[in-house]
């Protein structure tokens, strides 16, 4: 019985940026009042947690990284309600607070509890709840989902079906959303459209998902890694193209190979070049700009100034601009009901002690999402 006690478990610690990620023995404290203990069953590794480890985000080390996690609770502190021992559930990399000005707005989903710009890597009150030989670790995203163990605050975790297959749905804690509810519920996509999609991950495949959902009659993928174009295909891309190998540069491709530019432009990579690109790749009059990619931070986005005044749109987006305690959990009983499909995207699985081959799977981009499993 582990409730109320101290669990030692394994998780992977990034001890520095840029460094290996080690697994090692650690402490996971019980949980506070508002917390949520939760028991790991699957993992994703997404770019965030990419753009973290490389230091892009200005984080605190020590830490656990990951934060689209699949788990069960374990435990949970005094005053929380929404979920209980024994419950599926989701970790939020965006939680819900459902009392700040975001929560409380009628479109605003980021909410003010967010630990992503910036990271802080401790819990609500200041503290944490891991250590690992006496040395107190951050947090990651108010998640952490690289270990067996971890703790969340309430607002940052939601129950989901117990039907929902574990060794997959943690691609809806945050990948899936992310690209799919951009496409269909930030730019609301139309029928006959025309699309491109830079980066094609995990999350922009899920973009690809989306815009073929709403009908889109073309859709551009773009990525460096010519591996990501089979997969992308398959699920709706109609057109490839790998900047690295084009004559001009890719938004002037874009733009003679539809006549006017695109409707809909997404960017899913998180770089300001890439960014400019998807901006310059619409068209001129109506054409909308989804900003999905995290792009690290004291970086700084050019635009032409003149080209904004003939009507297009730029527009962020964050987990698909749904308020994720209240919308993530019906995903998953879309996915149940066969509404959505996210098998697509989990291409790999690997125990988490395999940790370092999943890395480096995903490092070499022949993964969309390589799942790991506790
Ligand atoms: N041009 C085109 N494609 C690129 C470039 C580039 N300069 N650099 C990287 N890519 C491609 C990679 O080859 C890869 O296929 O972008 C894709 C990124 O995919 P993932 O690493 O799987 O990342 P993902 O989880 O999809 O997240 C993408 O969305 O939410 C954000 O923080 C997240 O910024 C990240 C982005
Ligand atoms: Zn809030």
């Amino acid at each position: 019985d582990t409730l109320g006690k101290t669990i030692t478990c394994r998780a992977a610690i990034a001890w520095a940026e840029n460094s290996p990620l080690s697994i090692e023995e650690v402490q996971v404290e019980p949980p506070k009042s508002g917390e949520v203990r939760i028991k790991m069953i699957s993992s994703g590794i997404c770019g965030s947690d990419d753009h973290m480890l490389k230091g892009e985000l200005l984080a605190n080390f020590p830490l656990i990284p990951g934060h689209e996690g699949a788990g069960i609770v374990e435990s949970v502190g005094d005053g929380v309600c929404s979920v209980k021992p024994g419950d599926k559930v989701l970790t939020l990399i965006i939680p819900q607070c459902r009392e700040c000005d975001s929560c409380l707005h009628l479109k605003g989903n980021f909410c003010e509890k967010q630990d992503v710009l910036p990271c802080s890597g401790v819990m609500l009150d200041g503290t944490s709840r891991f250590s690992c030989r006496g040395r107190k670790i951050y947090h990651s995203f108010r998640t952490s989902s690289f270990t067996e163990y971890t703790v969340v605050p309430e607002i940052a975790v939601v129950k989901i079906d117990d039907a929902a297959p574990m060794d997959k749905v943690c691609l809806i804690s945050c990948g899936f959303p992310t690209g799919y509810g951009a496409a269909v519920n930030s730019a609301k996509v139309t029928p006959g459209s025309t699309c491109v999609v830079f980066g094609l991950g995990g999350v922009g495949s899920a973009i690809v998902m989306g815009c073929k959902a709403s009908g889109a009659s073309r859709i551009i993928g773009v990525d460096i890694n010519e591996q990501k174009f089979p997969r992308a295909r398959a699920l709706g891309v109609t057109d490839c193209l790998n900047p690295k190998k084009l004559e001009k540069p890719v938004q002037e491709v874009v733009k003679e190979m539809t006549g006017v530019g695109v409707d809909f432009a997404f960017e899913a990579i998180g770089q300001v070049d890439t960014m400019a690109a998807a901006w310059n790749s619409c068209n001129h009059s109506y054409g909308v700009c989804l900003i999905v990619g995290l792009a690290p931070s004291d970086t700084h986005l050019s635009l032409e100034a003149s080209k904004i005044l003939s009507g297009k749109t730029l527009k962020g987006v964050c987990l698909g601009d749904y308020k994720t305690r209240d919308c993530i959990p019906q995903i998953v009983t879309d996915y149940l009901q066969n509404k959505i499909n996210i098998d697509p995207l989990v291409t790999h699985q690997l125990p988490f002690s395999q940790l370092h081959k999943a890395l480096e799977l995903y490092h070499s981009g022949k993964t969309i999402r390589c799942v790991l499993l506790f």
